[in-house]
């Protein structure tokens, strides 16, 4: 099964194509730290057979954090507790990227650090989130420096990947959309100028982070709005970074309140849009949850690997439930397991 295939970026070698999105447990603390129910759900899933884990919208900031209840990366004391998730996962062949985030005008933490939340204009998501201020160029420059140094630290504690939050209406994705980013100095206004901060984000990112290891790119290709970001403004933002970055992971939405309608599969063509128009690898998402839609996907080079998010949160043994119900023997079943996988012969 092409599923089951090897994929090579950079020098990570996935033992397959089946990633577990980056998915917010709400689980830790206003400290941030990595708690048991974080362990043992990502353990789970690398026992039960993915490729690559991908760990949840971790802040980079007290006031990057989506909730109180996010995972931090903005201290040095948080490397050894997520270099726990990473030891752990690698125990049982999986491979472990993490996503950094700065939430940006979408910070609902109330705790220290977030009496003021930040964004490139002041403009409140909808009522019921809090009025960010616009961020001054000085404060810019220092988030730049914190996604240099969470990039460091996820380095330290041993990703095989680092993946940059640029979706979902979250800090860097405000910049790049025209809808959220009102701006009339060099960070606002044409669309080269909405890219500066993810640029300048890159570069600080590539000083901290391991040559060598992969950097992926989450985007929202698609506002769903006629004024908003479409497919193909996203083919040209990708464009003026992709010297500084490996794969594109793409999603869309949640920038601004707009009608998705979600069916199986409904991110693919945004993946194609961006592989065929940048020529880069893509990861793809969205309401995939049968290996016959990922065959499809992956046969006919709609993305490079695909991510199962809420299917992998149902079962974690997905990837070994797909081989051994297609009867691939040669599968590494977790050795502790063996027995329920010789059942059928
Ligand atoms: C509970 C939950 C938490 C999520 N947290 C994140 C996150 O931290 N970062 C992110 O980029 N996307 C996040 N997402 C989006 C998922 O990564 C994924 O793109 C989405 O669930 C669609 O894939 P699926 O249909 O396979 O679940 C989250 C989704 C859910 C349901």
């Amino acid at each position: 099964m092409e599923l089951l295939n090897r994929y090579q970026i950079k020098n990570l070698e996935l033992k397959n194509k089946i990633v577990l999105p980056p998915m917010d447990m709400y689980s830790s603390d206003d400290q941030g730290y990595v708690k048991n129910s974080h362990l043992y759900h990502y353990v789970s899933r690398a026992i039960g057979g993915v490729g690559l884990i991908i760990v949840e919208a971790t802040a980079i900031t007290l006031a990057g954090r989506i909730t109180d209840n996010c995972l931090g990366i903005w201290s040095d004391e948080h490397v050894n507790s997520l270099k726990e998730i990473v030891d752990e996962c690698h125990q049982y062949g999986a491979k472990v990227g993490i996503q950094i985030n700065h939430a940006g005008r979408k910070c609902t933490a109330t705790s220290l650090g977030t009496d003021k939340i930040y964004a490139p204009s002041p403009l409140a998501f909808n009522s019921s989130y809090r009025l960010p201020e616009e961020l001054a160029k000085t404060e810019i420059q220092s988030i730049i420096k914190e996604f240099g140094a969470a990039a460091k630290r996820a380095d330290q504690a041993g990703y095989d990947l680092l993946e940059i939050h640029g979706a979902h209406g979250y800090l860097i994705s405000e910049f790049l959309s025209p809808l959220t980013n009102k701006r009339s100095d060099e960070y606002g206004g044409s669309l080269e100028n909405r890219t500066r901060f993810l640029k300048e984000v890159l570069a600080e990112v590539k000083k901290n982070w391991t040559e060598e290891k992969p950097i992926s790119l989450r985007v929202s290709a698609y506002d769903y709005l006629p004024e908003g970001m479409q497919p193909e403004d996203m083919v040209k933002i990708i464009n003026q970074v992709k010297g500084d970055i490996d794969i594109v992971h793409v999603s869309s939405g949640g920038v601004a309140e707009a009608p998705i309608k979600a069916f199986p599969g409904y991110q693919v063509p945004l993946s194609e849009v961006i592989k065929k128009g940048c020529d880069m690898p893509t990861i793809t998402v969205g309401l995939i949850t049968e290996s016959i839609q990922v065959e499809e996907i992956l046969k006919n080079k709609r993305a490079d690997l695909v991510a199962i998010g809420r299917g992998l949160f149902r079962n974690p043994y997905w990837v070994n439930q797909v081989a051994y119900d297609n009867k691939i023997d040669d599968h590494e079943y977790p050795e502790f397991y063996q027995e329920a996988y010789k059942l059928r012969r």
